[in-house]
């Protein structure tokens, strides 16, 4: 069975056991909700002594990080946030090399072994579009919920909803806001993730460039279009950057190319740098998942407009707390 009819055999799946399997899942309401509550977080996270109170939530619970492909912000961030809540965290690295999978075991047979240790979460991340939700469907049985921190090419919905939460906070709304998406939109699963997010407001408009050969999927310009959401394609940077709200730039994924010879190429078709930030309103911002590679120069960072390693980053912890304590099924 290939990962997309797996994934929506398993649409019904997530809605039992809090799963986070990818992010159209979540509806507005949902979104508005969340929000407010890594708001709230984020504003006693400020106070030392309602951080104390923070570590009292999830006291004593446990998350399993099983990583089968390289992380270090999502990995790290996850296991900050699970600490700040006061929950013990066992995680692997590169699972895919010093796990069982080496050996041939499946996702499915590598879940069924974690659950029995009683974790209270698992955290998730797998080379394959689908695995984290076949994994879900294991976990389910266990009650235990899976979070998917980014399957192959498919998704990574907790990046795209600190993305989302990111421009949320900056702009206070994303109705009628113009975000320029760029880099590999063909491989990148956190910029697809993300476009699903934004196809939920639908007076947004979304403007993609990406090199030859790297442009955005089929399925997911049909979705827009199902969807009514303005978007177009354009190849020069001179012709997006003056509209956006946002620009949300991405790396090209070397390891996903199917001709990884291509990559010198495809890789210095577009690099940001002071004369390009030049191109963007002063009240946009620049935003990138990283890791970032040399698609943004280094002397882009301190512009003020440059988010990835300020705002977006922490979001990304603040996000997983909320997140953390959705599934766990704590009031707030
Ligand atoms: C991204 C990912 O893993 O998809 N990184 C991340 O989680 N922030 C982006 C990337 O690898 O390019």
């Amino acid at each position: 069975l290939n990962g997309t009819l797996i994934a929506d055999s398993m649409k019904e799946v997530h809605c039992m056991a809090r799963h986070i399997l990818r992010s159209q899942q979540y509806d507005r309401e949902a979104l508005t909700r969340l929000f407010k509550k890594t708001g709230e977080i984020a504003a006693r996270f400020a106070r030392p002594e309602e951080r104390r109170a923070l570590r009292q939530l999830l006291d004593g619970r446990l998350l399993f990080n099983i990583f089968y492909e390289p992380s270090t912000r999502t990995r790290m961030s996850f296991g900050a946030a699970a600490r700040n809540l006061g929950m013990r965290v066992e995680t692997t690295e590169s699972a895919g090399h010093f796990s069982s999978a080496i050996k041939g075991e499946t996702v499915e047979d590598t879940m069924h072994v974690l659950c029995a240790y009683g974790p209270d979460a698992i955290v998730l991340r797998h080379n394959e579009a689908g695995a984290a939700a076949r994994a879900a469907a294991v976990c389910e049985v266990h009650d235990v919920p899976i979070i998917n921190a980014g399957d192959g090419t498919g998704q990574h919905p907790t990046q795209a909803l600190l993305d989302l939460f990111t421009i949320y906070q900056h702009h206070g709304a994303i109705d009628d806001k113009t975000i320029v998406l760029g880099g590999d939109l063909a491989h990148g699963r956190t910029a697809r993730s993300l476009v699903y997010l934004l196809s939920k407001y639908p007076r947004v408009r979304l403007i993609f460039v990406a090199p030859v050969g790297l442009k955005m999927r089929g399925d997911i310009l049909d979705h827009l279009r199902e969807h009514e959401i303005a978007f177009r394609e354009e190849t020069q940077l001179e012709a997006a950057f003056p509209d956006a709200d946002v620009v949300y730039w991405t790396r090209v994924q070397k390891e996903r190319l199917p001709d990884p010879s291509i990559y010198p190429e495809v890789a210095n078709v577009y690099t940001i740098g002071v004369p390009e930030m030049g191109l963007m309103r002063d009240n946009a911002i620049l935003m990138h998942p990283l890791p970032r590679v040399n698609e943004i120069k280094p002397e882009v960072d301190s512009d003020p407009r440059a988010v990835y390693f300020s705002h977006q980053v922490r979001n990304g912890m603040l996000i997983r707390m909320a997140l953390l304590l959705d599934v766990s099924g704590v009031a707030w």
